[in-house]
């Protein structure tokens, strides 16, 4: 008789994001649940157990290497949900998508390397779709939170207007205490992500909000009416400067436009064909006043916009810039498995003001507040409810999630209606604000 599967697989747990998405999960896996932390190291995995002891359910220790395609294949045949956390995603992670999409096993990560992306959609998505996998990839802060926000903003507006969004714009603002230190911000794992996207280079992971989007007739409308726009402006709603959001204003826009496709041959989509979407990030949070907050966002435009003008001809962003910039994080980021202190990852936090306006001009607006570092436990709260949920196991029992399979977004995969779970993750929308 085949071993019962495990309901989820917390793959990466010895890493800094892995550890913390572990604490949430001991604290809210129900009794009887079947789980399994795993990575590379025995004996690092063994020294987190003493992290399960309150657990309802105490998790069992599995081995895999992402070198090791065999031991990747055992480890996602035997389980319903794998949460996958060792990037980056270039190098460790297409053995894993590779092995859910043909075991039909549903998979979460937190790439934010966006072509990578683009690769597993060309590569699996159809064997996803015939398996029944979910494999849902930039499911932390980047971009879940502004995914479903764009979702939740544009179902309001037809609800209640009965009209689609021609756009949606999210602004978002950090809280909390203000950092001075890189490792404040990133974590070694996120700082070895960025460097390996700048290794490929590829300009279409700036430079192109449509790269996720498999119809070409659909990607060459975004890219004609929809181009990334990164200046900095002023913003009398939020009354601060607005700048490209960090830390890499190109992750989040892909995944929504390719949320927006995905709804496209479903006739509930509450988009309409050329939606459009606008994020920014009030700068209020670095700065109380006017000239130094337009210091701060004329900074952060202008350098994301010199990134788009070095993209040389054949493609690639600029050698030069690249390997400086590379100098730069090698200089100031922090090593694997270092990242936030505790202070910042228990009193950061950020909110989402949301937007959404049809085609004749009816307006809804709301807003989310979520608490927690937005990059490493806001992100970690979500990508275990985000496991929980797909394992059938969240404490509201959410089941009625959309009937989607294929390499899709967090929006498409979970709809709207797994709000009970992102608010155990300390994200909380409020409609109509
Ligand atoms: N989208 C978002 O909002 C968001 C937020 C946070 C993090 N992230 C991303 O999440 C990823 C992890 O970040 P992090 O800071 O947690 O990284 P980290 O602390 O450096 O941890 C990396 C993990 O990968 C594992 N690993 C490395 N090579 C492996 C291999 N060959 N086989 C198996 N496991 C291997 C490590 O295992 P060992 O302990 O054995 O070395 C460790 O568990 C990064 O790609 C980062 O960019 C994204």
């Amino acid at each position: 008789m085949a071993a019962q599967k495990f309901d989820l697989v917390l793959f990466g747990a010895t890493g800094f994001t892995g550890v913390q998405t572990l604490k949430h999960l001991v604290q809210h896996v129900p009794s009887g649940f079947k789980w399994a932390i795993a990575g590379r190291n025995e004996a690092k995995l063994n020294a987190l157990l003493p992290l399960c002891a309150d657990a309802a359910s105490i998790p069992a220790i599995k081995i895999a290497d992402s070198a090791d395609v065999k031991s990747v294949e055992k480890l996602v045949a035997s389980t319903r949900v794998l949460i996958q956390l060792a990037g980056p995603y270039g190098t460790h992670g297409e053995s894993f998508v590779a092995a859910c999409a043909k075991h039909g096993t549903h998979y979460l990560d937190l790439s934010g390397e966006i072509g990578w992306v683009a690769d597993m959609i060309e590569r699996h998505h159809e064997t996803a779709v015939a398996s029944g996998a979910k494999i849902i990839p930039v499911c932390g802060f980047e971009a879940l939170p502004f995914d479903i926000a764009a979702l939740m903003i544009a179902d309001t507006l037809k609800a209640q207007t009965g009209e689609l969004a021609a756009s949606i714009e999210v602004i978002n603002r950090f809280t909390g205490p203000p950092a001075f230190r890189p490792r404040d911000v990133l974590s070694g794992g996120t700082t070895a992500s960025i460097k390996a996207m700048l290794d490929v280079g590829e300009a279409r992971a700036f430079s192109d909000p449509a790269v996720l989007v498999s119809d070409a007739a659909r990607a060459a409308m975004i890219r004609e009416r929809h181009p990334y726009d990164f200046r900095a402006r002023y913003s009398d709603e939020a009354g601060a400067w607005l700048a490209p959001t960090v830390p890499a204003p190109f992750v989040n826009p892909p995944v929504i436009y390719r949320t927006m496709s995905l709804f496209a041959s479903s006739r509930s989509s509450p988009f309409a064909r050329d939606c459009g979407y606008v994020e920014a990030m009030s700068t209020k949070s670095f700065a109380p006043f006017a000239l130094a907050q337009r210091v701060i966002a004329e900074m952060l435009s202008r350098s994301f916009i010199a990134m788009g003008a070095s993209i040389s001809r054949d493609g690639k962003l600029d050698r030069m810039g690249r390997s400086a910039a590379k100098t730069v994080l090698d200089w100031i980021g922090p090593n694997t498995g270092q990242g936030p202190s505790e202070k910042h990852l228990a009193e950061s936090g950020y909110t989402l003001r949301m937007r959404a306006t049809s085609a004749s001009g009816k307006t809804v607006s709301a807003r989310a507040k979520a608490s927690g570092h937005p990059g490493y436990r806001s992100t970690a709260m979500l990508v275990a409810e985000a496991g929980l949920t797909l394992a059938g196991a969240a404490a509201d029992g959410c089941r009625v999630l959309p009937r989607r399979s294929g390499v899709l977004t967090p929006a498409s995969a979970f709809g709207t209606s797994a709000t009970a779970a992102w608010q155990r993750a300390g994200l909380v929308f409020t409609m109509g604000e």
